[in-house]
């Protein structure tokens, strides 16, 4: 478990720099932290990282947006499960399908069952002190080779 601290916007582009150079189609990022914790924030940095230009909706009421190469490098579903009613929603909005081959960025991962049971699961719990955040970072096994922390 790793604790970063982002002071800034500019502190999450550079986590979400080093995130975006080692995502991999498959992955999960899971975002944890309350409502205005920095989930969104962290996603759109991640997306702007991987080539995105222009707006990143927040997933907020369409639950699931899609990115697809060659805009950016790789697939990559950015979701947000806090409407979700129950888990078994995720499969039924076709969850499964959106992730093939792509990457997942997901905000409120809870509400659609959880991800860390998965070795591509990094997760990232966002918490608020004042007007800074910090980012707790717990890599699956398969992340833990990919990051460097210095
Ligand atoms: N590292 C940071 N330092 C200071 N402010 C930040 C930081 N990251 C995000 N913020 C600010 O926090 C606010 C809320 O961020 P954001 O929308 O990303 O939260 P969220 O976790 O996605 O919330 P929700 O659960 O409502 O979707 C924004 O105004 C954003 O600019
Ligand atoms: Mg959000």
């Amino acid at each position: 478990m790793i604790t970063i601290d982002l002071p800034d916007l500019a502190a999450t582009g550079g986590l979400a720099l080093r995130i975006a150079d080692a995502l991999r189609p498959g992955d999960v990022v899971a975002l944890y932290g309350g409502l205005g914790a920095g989930k969104t924030t962290l996603a759109r940095a991640v997306l702007a990282a991987l080539g995105h230009h222009g707006e990143v909706p927040s997933p907020t009421f369409s639950i699931i947006e899609v990115y697809d190469p060659p805009a950016v490098r790789l697939p990559v579903v950015h979701a947000d499960f806090y409407r979700l009613n129950a888990p078994a929603e995720a499969g039924e909005i076709g969850l499964d399908d959106y992730r093939q081959g792509a990457a997942l960025l997901a905000e409120w991962p809870d509400h659609a069952g959880g991800f860390g049971h998965e070795p591509a699961c990094l997760t990232i719990r966002m918490e608020t002190r004042d007007n800074t955040r910090r980012a707790i970072v717990e890599p699956g096994p398969d992340w833990i080779e990919r990051l460097s922390w210095t």
